[in-house]
């Protein structure tokens, strides 16, 4: 079932290369019903920390204000083994090993779109990370909510914002990760308020609460991460992540996943819930559950594929020949989706015959 997830990235990846050729007719639909899991929460409430505990790596540009000013989808792909590489889509062929770099051309490609201003830009940066540390996901980090501009802030960013996660999160098919920290009251949390209007049933919300460590003395979590607060149909996953100053001494990740889990087991408070708190839970959770909403959706994507494949074909054959160089690129991805269409129905096949589940 591991290969589903990265047939499903194969597709995305398919979709967004035929989308910068210009093609605004089939793709959006085909890109819309795929899954992805969408990170929304307020500004510093440690959404840049749970994907990168969640990856395993520091790579995303951090500081104060609006940092994250354009979606980031990150794909992530399991590979068996070998040195941990990255790849943006507006840079093909040009692999990162240094995430440094990958830190630097993020923040770099903001600009590019937005200016150096601090205006926000709803078109996305797709980076793909390749690992043998990290399950296969696709994670959607989005500006932060906020109630007031920043610095020289156009007119109208804080509703802009807004607007950009709600038309990410509206869709169906968006799982969403909302973030809360643990030392606000949950009752003013941006991710609740807005995951609530898009899924009142919270059936598609997974809520994850940040800075359980940064709690006052004599209060804890154990009423949210049980779920008598605020209840959503997944149970709540607490996480501790790295504070600023453990960023300033460079605490690198595998000692603060150690440090994590320690506080979970260690604490007399959350021992009895530890073996479902944490960024690796969370990591292993969200990837099995994007398996079961693939697995789930499979006739669906099947027949939208083909019709996909169709009005492409007749697109092609419309502009007939000889065939310009776009569409030498569309001819491609037609082949890439074919394949990875012909392999998601033999897997599905497989798993029916070999009785459903595998
Ligand atoms: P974002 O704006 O939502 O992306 O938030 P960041 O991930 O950039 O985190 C904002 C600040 O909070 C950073 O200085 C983090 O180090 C810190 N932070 C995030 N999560 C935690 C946590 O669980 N515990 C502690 N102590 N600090 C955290
Ligand atoms: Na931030
Ligand atoms: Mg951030």
């Amino acid at each position: 079932m591991e290969n589903l997830i990265s047939l499903v990235n194969k597709i995305q990846r398919a979709c967004t290369a035929l989308g910068d050729h210009g093609d605004e007719s089939a793709m959006p639909t085909l890109w819309d019903s795929l899954p992805s899991i969408a990170v929304v929460g307020g500004q510093s409430s440690g959404k840049s920390s749970v994907l990168e505990s969640i990856v395993g790596k520091d790579f995303l540009p951090r500081g104060s204000g609006i940092v994250t000013r354009r979606p980031l989808v990150l794909q992530l792909h399991k590979i068996d083994e070998g040195r941990e590489y990255a790849e943006f889509m507006h840079l093909p062929r040009k692999r990162f090993t240094d995430f440094a770099a990958v830190r630097k051309e993020i923040s770099d490609e903001t600009d590019r779109e937005t200016g150096r201003s601090k205006a926000i830009s709803s078109v996305p940066i797709h980076l793909s990370i390749f690992s043998p540390n990290v399950v296969n996901l696709t994670l959607v980090d989005l500006p932060g909510l906020t109630k007031v501009a920043v610095d020289d802030q156009p007119e109208g960013t804080v509703q802009d914002i807004e607007d950009m996660v709600r038309a990410f999160i509206e869709k169906p098919n968006c799982i969403i990760l909302a973030i809360s920290p643990a030392n606000q009251d949950l009752a003013t949390s941006d991710a609740i308020k807005i995951s609530r209007e898009v899924d009142p049933k919270g059936e598609r919300t997974f809520g994850v609460l940040t800075k359980i460590d940064l709690m006052d003395q004599g209060t804890n979590a154990v009423e949210i991460l049980e779920g008598r607060s605020y209840k959503l149909q997944f149970p709540w996953i607490g996480v501790v992540n790295r504070s600023q100053a453990d960023i300033n001494k460079s605490i690198d990740m595998i000692a603060a996943r150690r440090r994590e889990r320690e506080y979970f087991s260690s604490s007399a408070e959350y021992r009895h819930l530890a073996n479902r708190m944490g960024s690796e839970h969370l990591g292993r959770v969200l990837s099995k559950h994007l398996e079961v909403v693939i697995k789930s959706r499979i006739p669906g994507l099947q027949s939208l594929i083909s019709k996909t494949i169709g009005e492409l074909e007749s697109e092609l054959s419309r502009l007939g020949k000889p065939i310009a160089a776009d569409a030498g690129g569309k001819l491609y991805v037609i082949m890439e989706i074919s394949r990875t269409f012909d392999q998601i129905f033999k897997e599905h096949l497989d798993g029916v015959r070999s009785g459903g589940e595998k």
